[in-house]
């Protein structure tokens, strides 16, 4: 078979910083058939050598040019225009692809026409098992969009020939929590409210929109972060133990848990870096956040009163993705050292830019005295490997190739974020323009009345 991957959007942002270096590394080891070929799509009127051209000063890791341009082809495509989407078939069918992978590096808007530019031409045909197309989040702008856009991807393709990416399942530590948590008794027996006082999912970035005003405009932190990368790494923190590690058992249990989150609109803060309103493409008056924190909480019975706090944003003080899970200290050991016991025991699962696990816990103060002090098991999960840890999109790309379904996104876990998200609707203040990380910790403090030492 003769394999091929169409990227719609080849001009943006995401090509050039994750899925041109994803595809090298591939290539790299050779993962790729070693015919493959690679069509970017773009609506710009460029030749190959333009597009090489912008491509090489764009993208900002190294990468072997040489190699890739000799897999890659450039063609102009107009999203409206179903005679491009013929030509396209005409040049595929050309070079003797008879293994199509779509991917729609592009804003939600866009899906339904090059969903349906793709499947008329025979691109993309319905039930064509060496067929497949697939989505980057966000899946649609709200429920009802969300909703729409799947009913016709439905007519075009079977839901097998489906995917949807959320990258953060694509990284390694990610892949690690339902590890850490299952294959390790001394976690899961004391996984639940009797145990954990409160639980935090983090990512925070240093970085602003860049170039990405146009679509970030449109949808801000709480679709771009929270419905997708925030809400899935709290599912495999919360889910039940699944059935089997099976792809289907565990996105059944996920979606249990996102049926019981719940998050009202009085404990979400928002807040607008200063300076995005400068930035490209972004409405000079736009009130559209840039960084959202949020109490969150989940009714069943493992989860009754802990909260799960939700943090992400842009232009903060530091690029650090992270789950914390803080257990609690009242077991009654305190009686024992009324002076020096501060027990404090907490996980933390490292997502990025470190991978790894930290386990904190308490222990004697070296030398005479009696103190307690806290100690630090930290595992680094990357130092531990023989080749360089798989990037996200490298992984998402492989499994896309060899058609394994487990980390992209079924139906019902998106349409049940989108329901989360949705209880907020126009429910919530205005963002505070924040210009340093340490003013939004201010305000959360004094909202919530705790320091958040963690955040
Ligand atoms: C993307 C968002 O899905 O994730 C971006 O659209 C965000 O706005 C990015 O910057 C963060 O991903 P990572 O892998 O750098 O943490």
């Amino acid at each position: 078979m003769k394999q091929a991957i169409v990227i719609f959007g080849s001009t943006g942002n995401l090509m050039f910083k994750k899925l041109i270096p994803a595809l090298d590394r591939l290539l790299n080891q050779e993962r790729l058939d070693p015919d493959a070929r690679i069509y970017c799509v773009a609506r710009r009127d460029w030749t190959f050598d333009d597009y090489v051209e912008h491509a090489k000063e764009e993208v900002d890791k190294q990468v072997d040019w040489t190699r890739l341009t000799a897999r890659m082809t450039y063609i102009k495509l107009d999203i409206d225009c179903q005679n491009d989407y013929d030509q396209l078939q005409d040049t595929m069918a050309k070079d003797g692809i008879d293994d199509a992978m779509v991917y729609l590096a592009v804003p939600p808007q866009l899906f339904p026409a090059i969903a349906k530019g793709v499947s008329q031409a025979g691109i993309v045909t319905k039930g064509d098992e060496h067929a497949r197309i697939v989505f980057e989040k966000p899946f649609g702008e709200d429920l009802a969009s969300a909703k729409e856009i799947n009913r016709d991807l439905w007519q075009y393709f079977d839901e097998s020939q489906i995917y949807r990416i959320d990258h953060y399942l694509g990284k390694e530590m990610i892949q690690n929590i339902l590890i850490v948590r299952f294959a390790n008794k001394i976690f899961e027996d004391s996984w639940n409210h009797d145990t954990i006082e409160d639980v935090y999912i983090i990512a925070k970035e240093e970085e602003g929109v860049m170039t990405r005003g146009g679509y970030y405009d449109e949808i801000g932190a709480l679709k771009d972060m929270l419905q997708s990368h925030l809400l899935q790494m709290a599912s495999l923190v919360a889910m039940e133990k699944p059935d089997t590690y099976s792809s289907e058992d565990i996105k059944n249990e996920k979606v249990k848990v996102f049926q019981d989150i719940k998050i009202r609109p009085k404990d979400v803060i928002l807040g607008q870096y200063d300076g995005y309103l400068d930035a490209v493409k972004v409405a000079a008056d736009s009130t559209t956040e840039t960084f959202v924190f949020a109490e969150a909480s989940i009714n069943n019975d493992r989860w009754k009163g802990v909260p799960f706090y939700f943090l992400t944003g842009k232009k903060l003080d530091e690029k650090r993705s992270e789950i914390i899970v803080n257990f609690k200290n009242d077991n009654g050991a305190r009686s024992l050292w009324p002076d020096t016991y501060k027990p404090k025991n907490q996980l933390i699962i490292k997502v990025a830019p470190d991978d790894g696990v930290k386990f904190q816990f308490n222990v004697k103060e070296p030398g005479l005295s009696d103190n307690i002090v806290p100690a630090e098991l930290d595992y680094c999960h990357s130092c531990h490997s023989l080749e360089n840890t798989p990037e996200a999109y490298e992984k998402l790309l492989l499994d896309l190739i060899n058609k394994n379904r487990t980390l992209f996104t079924r139906w019902d876990e998106i349409e049940s974020t989108w329901r989360i998200v949705e209880q907020l609707k126009e429910k919530l203040d205005k963002p505070h323009t924040y210009s340093s990380y340490a003013q939004m910790k201010q305000l959360i403090s004094t909202r919530f009345g705790e320091d958040f030492d963690d955040l």
